[in-house]
């Protein structure tokens, strides 16, 4: 007896998509949709902000009237993949509120004001799905959501820009200035068209946020965690890693700490050569997630460019058949983990100028090295004192995570020391 499994398949949704731009992300999902034609899902219309300029696909394609896609009932799911934040979160409000399911890869909009999507997307019952705004091609948001639900999660740290991976790529393995490195960035559609986004860390710092959500249930507004970017990594800093066998790599880090407390940063690292992070080059993204029972897991992806990113737009599109949702199990839940900025680093401070290093803040200083124009400590200090304050921030100073940043007993130790001190010890 012949049986026709295609008939044994559960019954698909049509979906009919109204897409919001035709940039690097919106062209690529043109291309990937076309190659998938199993999915059924096809393009109704794109909305662009510009309809003079020249597209490589019919203009009757084409509208500059978000209300034809949003008012349109033929339209069942509305993908949103424009670059201005502010705009993606009307267009994204008004589909949720339309009735429509919405997939974004707009990782500025989602984490400025995901509590209020994620009360939209329960109020009007549809789904509200973004992997492609979180290292693209890796797919950590299902993981996340759907793995990691039962686990005791303890840290999800890793490279989360790709922009950024690629200058410190280039600058630090093959030698190329910032501006070149930069605008072979732009030129390869990964960087945003604000790049100071990229390499001032707000993307990273955005992302990190969305990860915080899935990770561990917390909304947190990146204003919340100390951030970075890898504008002031100077040359110096780049010879003495290599000199020590390390490479350099712009980190987000949420992490369990002492109590119940939760530290998220990102900032750039140190890490030693067979750290997995270390392997992780140009624009490809790198995940370590660490839990009690499955231990450690590693991600590596393609973390931006169009086909990365549209191929995560494509599987949430996928996933939209057969009804997906985040179901933010870990924030209903509301664990007794809090964000805390109490805790210790250890960081390397470079400067060209050794008042420029308020060595006030610090716990204690392991290490000191001073040269005319190349000063820099080694030392322990509170994350809130990082937070509050901007001196590691000017021009000419640079600050740089050790390979194992958080530091635990700083209180213990310092008693120990203080003690050793008045028995004249050291
Ligand atoms: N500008 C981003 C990056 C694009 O470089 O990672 C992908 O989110």
């Amino acid at each position: 007896m012949s049986t026709n499994i295609k008939n044994n398949l559960p019954q698909t949704n049509q979906l009919t998509l109204g897409v919001f731009g035709f940039g690097v992300v919106g062209k690529g999902l043109y291309d990937v949709l076309k190659s998938t034609p199993a999915l059924q899902a096809s393009i109704h219309k794109i909305c662009i902000k510009n309809p003079d300029k020249k597209r490589a696909i019919p203009a009757e394609n084409f509208t500059n009237n978000a209300h034809e896609l949003l008012l349109d009932e033929n339209i069942n799911v509305i993908v949103e993949l424009i670059d201005d934040a502010e705009a993606a979160y009307t267009i994204v409000k008004t589909a949720l509120q339309n009735g429509k399911h919405v997939v974004s890869a707009n990782k500025k909009m989602i984490a400025a004001n995901l509590e209020e999507l994620l009360y939209l997307q329960k109020k009007h019952a549809v789904a509200f799905l973004y992997e492609g705004a979180c290292c693209a091609s890796i797919p950590i948001i299902r993981n996340l959501e759907e793995y990691y639900d039962n686990d005791l999660l303890s840290s999800v740290k890793g490279i989360v820009n790709g922009s950024t991976n690629y200058i410190l790529t280039k600058i630090l393995e093959e030698g190329l200035g910032f501006k070149d490195a930069l605008l072979q960035a732009q030129q390869l559609g990964f960087a945003e068209s604000n790049p100071a986004l990229d390499i001032e860390g707000h993307d990273a710092a955005n992302k990190l946020s969305i990860l915080l959500a899935h990770a561990f249930g917390k909304i947190i507004e990146t204003s919340a965690f100390l951030y970075s970017g890898i504008t002031s990594i100077k040359l110096s800093d780049a010879q003495l890693a290599k000199q020590k066998g390390l490479k350099i790599k712009l980190i987000a880090t949420a992490q369990k700490v002492e109590g119940n407390k939760l530290a998220a940063f990102v900032l750039p690292q140190f890490v030693e050569q067979h750290d997995e992070l270390a392997d992780v080059s140009n624009e490809f993204n790198g995940l370590i997630t660490e839990s009690s029972f499955a231990d450690k897991h590693f991600f590596k992806g393609k973390g931006a460019g169009a086909y990365p990113t549209a191929a995560a737009v494509l599987s949430d599109i996928a996933a939209l058949r057969y009804n997906y949702k985040y179901e933010y199990k870990k924030y209903y839940l509301q664990t007794d983990y809090e964000l805390s900025n109490d805790y210790y680093l250890k960081v390397f401070v470079s400067s060209n100028d050794i008042d420029k290093i308020n060595k006030e803040d610090f716990e204690w200083i392991e290490e000191w090295h001073n040269e005319a124009t190349n000063n820099w400590v080694v030392g322990i200090i509170h994350a809130g004192k990082l937070l509050e304050n901007n001196w590691w921030k000017q021009p000419g100073v640079s600050l740089i995570l050790n390979q194992n940043p958080i530091v635990t007993n700083v209180e213990y130790r310092k008693i120990n020391k203080k003690s050793l001190e008045l028995a004249g010890v050291v």
